[in-house]
């Protein structure tokens, strides 16, 4: 119900005297901990937890009949249900017909809000999807508001409180008379990438067959689908990708439109917009074309039809993602048109109807001559994109991986954040651990990407220099990679790669990386810490010898596994011309994909400076090429990422490269052991289902990281000739 603001006045607090219990079949708690739930599982408090929560008033009401208003009311009930084991009476706005007002927790938006709450108003201007939880008294009535600029933030308002409850937050944070929170994301643009072909297997997937395809169809139930919109409401995610960024053209087919308009709906109630990877040779493949050229008007003409054609089956579909010019995707370098051309011609289609365009940077020549030590695919996507700054239409959006190579255990941050700069940007980060261990080892993601987000990428010196040049540049506030630079529309995109196994990425601890991703991309300047307390809390209960170890080991994976994986950044040791997962340091070499780590017997690392290798640091402004070029300022855990130098090079540390290579790889290995006793303290803490299926894992892991570590140093020292300071290697010794 839509209620004008006049009525509303005049209905003030007469609003819950009539009532009606909502007929709803609340679901049950969870029964067997599977992961299916997530970080939603809503488990019951204890009744003393739950007692905080008392004064929380036993009505609910919703302004609005809205789909998104519905399913957020719906998941306040569910989420009352399961934690305090209390119904919710739904009300109804109707005239007042008993003189006892009663108290609610009122959904909706801000502009009906005010009607019946004249004198609240938000300490800020509420941006789409930011909500406002406020307590507020009045006639007698104790309230509690759940609002927004839209219905979408209505529901991240209600995501958030039960988020509170669920995590025992104080009474002074939860107290009804007390609440007032403004919460605000970021940046517009929060989506996540699912890499699914259309036969069912997903692209670098490692949770199970597609939840949205199967034997090259949109699947008939779709209710995991369904289930995971609402996993991404819950952290902020507003928009999905379904299908792999190498797509089919047959995604674009008229019969194929029809089969994805089902998941569209699916997604809507959660307020997840559905968008598709299209291959730019659609109107030639598909259609009837004998080109694809995006300057060609015909070309142009169809994807307008094209476009036309979806939003009607799909009213709210957000745009399209595009791989192009690599990978052996075709491009508009096929007609020697730019990206932007190609770009261009997509998004004045998709304009009318507000959706966008996300261009993938990640644009590179995959035969790239090897034995050329001026060669550097590191310094493609600013070779390709930096020249066509400011070519862009405003509904595209530049989507840049976080380094210039490609999701690696450690890379710097992609020197293009700072090259663009009158073009709109997404950083694309990596859920699914593809070279981070696939779910089957632990590798904690978020510090990974906190480093690459507060990167100080001293944008006001190259400010100062377009100033030199005569360019007008665009005013530039934030001064770190990965953010948007305050263009109108951007942010982030999280490869994600769900699937149909009942913990969604196949392995529940890797399910931290997906809400770090949703976290983050609403607030980059949470903490780690933060993050993973959150996530751990909500996933595993309260018990604080559980939350503290699982958080440790969490926030310790990632180093643990960069240290028996890949240390001093030496690039991609694993198997790249495989399975990107188990070792495989020669793979890298000697061929065109240029994932190169250059290890021969004297030295190993990629001379990437300016005065004597492949000159990339150039592409940074000057304050961080200055980091970076001079081997004394250059950070230990980078090294070889920039410089080739010596095995006898000594580290900051103190170290040669060869035995801090050595020593990394026994190090790692033995914590990668100590996981399991950390795990072991926790027998008993939580679901012996959970406990069990994870110290597998660790224990998988351990023999792992041994796997590694012998690969990696035995390969070094067949290659280097030097010894192991500590005797452990060439000598079959475990120590
Ligand atoms: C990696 C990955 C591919 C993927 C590509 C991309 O190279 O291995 O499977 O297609 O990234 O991001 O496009």
């Amino acid at each position: 119900m839509t209620l004008t603001r006049r009525a509303g006045a005049a209905l003030r607090f007469a609003i819950f005297g009539t009532a009606f219990v909502c007929a709803a079949v609340l679901p049950s708690p969870v029964a067997a901990e599977t992961g299916a739930e997530a970080w939603l599982r809503y488990s019951a408090l204890s009744p003393q937890a739950a007692k905080t929560y008392e004064r929380l008033p036993a009505n609910t009401v919703s302004l609005g009949d809205s789909l998104v208003l519905k399913t957020a009311q719906q998941e306040l009930l569910r989420g009352a249900s399961q934690m305090l084991g209390r119904t919710l009476r739904v009300r109804t706005l109707r005239v007042k017909t008993s003189s006892s007002p009663e108290n609610a927790i009122v959904l909706g938006k801000l502009i009906e809000l005010q009607a019946l709450f004249p004198d609240l108003h938000p300490p800020q201007v509420l941006r789409a999807d930011g909500y406002w939880l406020k307590s507020t008294k009045s006639h007698g009535s104790e309230c509690l508001v759940v609002t927004a600029s839209t219905d979408r933030g209505v529901l991240y308002g209600v995501f958030a409180l039960l988020s509170k409850i669920a995590r025992g937050e104080s009474l002074a944070a939860i107290d009804i008379t007390a609440i007032d929170e403004v919460q605000q994301p970021y940046a517009p643009i929060r989506w996540v990438n699912q890499w699914d072909n259309l036969d069912g297997r997903i692209e670098r997937g490692y949770g199970g067959p597609s939840i949205f395809f199967a034997d090259g169809s949109v699947r008939s139930d779709l209710t995991r689908a369904g289930q995971y919109a609402r996993l991404l409401a819950s952290i902020g995610i507003n928009g999905c990708t379904i299908n792999n960024v190498n797509a089919a053209p047959q995604i674009l087919e008229d019969s194929f439109i029809a089969q994805v308009s089902r998941i569209a709906d699916v997604f809507r109630p959660w307020g997840v917009q559905l968008s598709l990877s299209v291959d730019l040779s659609s109107p030639k493949v598909i259609g009837s074309l004998d080109t694809f050229d995006p300057l060609d008007p015909r070309v142009a003409e169809w994807w307008r039809k094209k476009v036309d054609e979806i939003y009607r089956s799909i009213p709210d579909f957000g745009g399209f993602v595009v791989k192009a010019d690599s990978e052996g995707r075709l491009g508009p370098s096929t007609y020697g048109r730019t990206p932007a051309d190609a770009a261009n011609v997509i998004a004045r289609a998709l304009k009318p109807h507000g959706g966008v365009v996300f261009y993938r940077a990640f644009v590179y020549n995959h035969h790239l001559d090897w034995r050329d030590l001026k060669n550097d695919r590191a310094k493609a996507a600013y070779d390709n994109f930096h020249p066509l700054d400011g070519a862009f239409d405003d509904n595209v959006i530049i989507q840049i991986k976080n380094g210039p190579i490609d999701f690696q255990v450690r890379e710097p941050a992609s020197p293009l954040f700072a090259g663009l700069r009158r073009t709109n940007e997404a950083i694309e980060l990596q859920v699914t651990q593809e070279y981070t261990g696939q779910q089957r080892q632990l590798c904690f993601l978020v510090p990974m990407w906190k480093e690459v987000l507060d990167f100080d990428m001293h944008i006001e010196d190259l400010h100062i220099e377009d100033m030199h040049n005569g360019a007008s540049p665009t005013p530039v506030k934030d001064l770190v990679a990965g953010r948007v630079f305050h263009r109108p529309t951007g942010g982030f995109v999280g490869v994600a790669n769900v699937g149909m196994d009942a913990n969604w990425l196949g392995s529940p601890l890797a399910m931290a990386n997906l809400y770090g991703f949703g976290r983050l991309s609403w607030d980059p300047n949470l903490t780690a810490e933060k993050i993973v307390g959150e996530w751990t809390r909500l996933t595993f209960g309260s018990d604080p010898l559980v939350n503290q170890t699982i958080a440790a080991m969490q926030l310790n994976s990632w180093h643990l596994y960069e240290s028996y994986t890949g240390p001093l950044g030496a690039g991609t040791l694993t198997n790249i011309l495989g399975n990107h997962y188990d070792p495989g340091p020669e793979s890298s070499e000697e061929n065109g994909w240029g994932q190169w780590h250059r290890a021969d017997h004297i030295g190993i690392g990629m001379d990437r400076t300016m005065a004597t290798g492949t000159g990339f640091i150039s592409q940074y402004p000057p304050a961080v090429q200055k980091q970076y070029e001079s081997l004394a300022n250059c950070p230990d855990n980078l090294l070889l990422f920039f410089h080739h130098v010596p095995y006898t090079y000594v580290l900051h540390s103190g170290k040669t490269v060869i035995q801090h290579i050595y020593d990394s790889h026994y190090e790692g290995a033995d914590r990668a052991s100590d996981f399991i006793a950390q795990w072991k303290t926790l027998e008993g803490h939580l679901d012996e289902e959970r406990y069990r299926d994870i110290l597998t894992r660790f224990e998988y892991q351990a023999g792992e990281a041994v796997v590694w570590r012998d690969a990696i140093c035995h390969w070094i020292y067949g290659l280097s000739g030097i010894p192991d300071d500590k005797g452990r290697v060439g000598n079959g010794s475990r120590r």
